[in-house]
């Protein structure tokens, strides 16, 4: 099915849960800020991917909070996978990955995304307020032993990282991790001095980069490839290219679907209805119909 402007759907991305046992000052809470209601059971996610094929879903990202403190993860794993979805991934801070890797591979996982945006110890603690970088970094290792592969290092670019871009690119060229560079989004007026223009870095990479691609289904980003290295770009920030090429539904940990991750006020309740036993596809039909850019050409 496609949105009134035509885009497609592809991927459907689930927080799990808005837990984190992390705490980094820029999150943006997938785009959901206050607690609100219940969480959803892995019966019930479950539910909602299966219906969500219909309406061309064909990758699925979890992501929470941090979707590794919830215990049934394998579980939703496991009611997720269907034939036509072509790819699961999460998204993981890695912080318990080196623990939870194997059984992941197992239930059905096919790659995970670490977000990593410094390699200096002292400034990821301060950045996450007290996470160790050893342990995401055992993690890193685990998961891309047992599989978990493509993985993507999640650099998020901001004036106080920027820095250790080098230094990222390095590490991600020698353990054979993907490296995709983030614009940062302030969520908070008093953030936006973190923000860092991407577009040069993308030239800089675009300059020497000895192979160049462009990833249709995913809002038209481009990925370079430089000595052996990986890189992708996710700008989403007054982007037209993103918002015209987004192929992208979310469903909230508390069980709506939500239209645009940069949006709060469309979303559309789907858990609640499957709980009272309702067909829920008129619901993925509103939510897609709900569907526009945020950044308008
Ligand atoms: N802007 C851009 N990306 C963000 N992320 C979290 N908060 C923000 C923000 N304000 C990214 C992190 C993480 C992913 C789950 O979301 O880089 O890798």
């Amino acid at each position: 099915m496609e949105d009134r402007y035509g885009r497609q759907i592809r991927s459907f991305r689930l927080s799990i849960t808005p837990k984190c046992n992390l705490k980094c000052f820029y999150c943006h809470k997938e785009g959901r800020n206050e607690e609100h209601g219940k969480l959803m059971s892995a019966d019930e996610i479950g539910k909602i991917v299966n219906s969500s094929l219909e309406f061309g879903v064909r990758k699925i990202k979890i992501s929470g909070g941090e979707p590794l403190l919830r215990t049934d993860l394998p579980e939703i794993i496991s009611y997720i996978k269907n034939e036509q979805i072509k790819d699961i991934s999460l998204t993981t801070n890695g912080i318990l990955l080196e623990k939870y890797a194997q059984k992941l591979k197992d239930a059905g996982l096919d790659r995970v995304n670490v977000s990593l945006d410094t390699l200096d110890p002292v400034q990821y603690k301060k950045i996450t307020a007290g996470g160790n970088i050893e342990s995401v970094k055992k993690g890193i290792e685990k998961a891309i032993e047992v599989g978990l592969t493509p993985l993507k290092v999640n650099f998020l670019a901001m004036d106080c990282t920027v820095n250790q871009l080098p230094a990222i690119m390095d590490y991600c060229r020698k353990i054979g991790a993907i490296l995709q560079i983030i614009e940062f989004i302030p969520m908070e007026p008093e953030l936006k001095h973190h923000h860092v223009d991407v577009v040069p870095i993308e030239e800089e990479i675009a300059k020497n980069a000895d192979n160049v691609f462009t990833r249709k289904f995913m809002q038209n980003r481009k990925k370079y490839v430089i000595d052996g290295l990986e890189v992708e770009f996710v700008r989403p920030m007054d982007n037209t290219e993103f918002c015209n090429h987004c192929t992208r539904i979310r469903l909230t940990y508390d069980g709506y679907l939500k239209p645009c991750l940069l949006r709060d006020d469309n979303l559309v309740d789907v858990a609640n209805p499957l709980r009272n036993g309702e067909d829920i596809r008129k619901y993925f039909i509103k939510c897609i119909h709900e569907r526009e850019p945020f950044c308008k050409p």
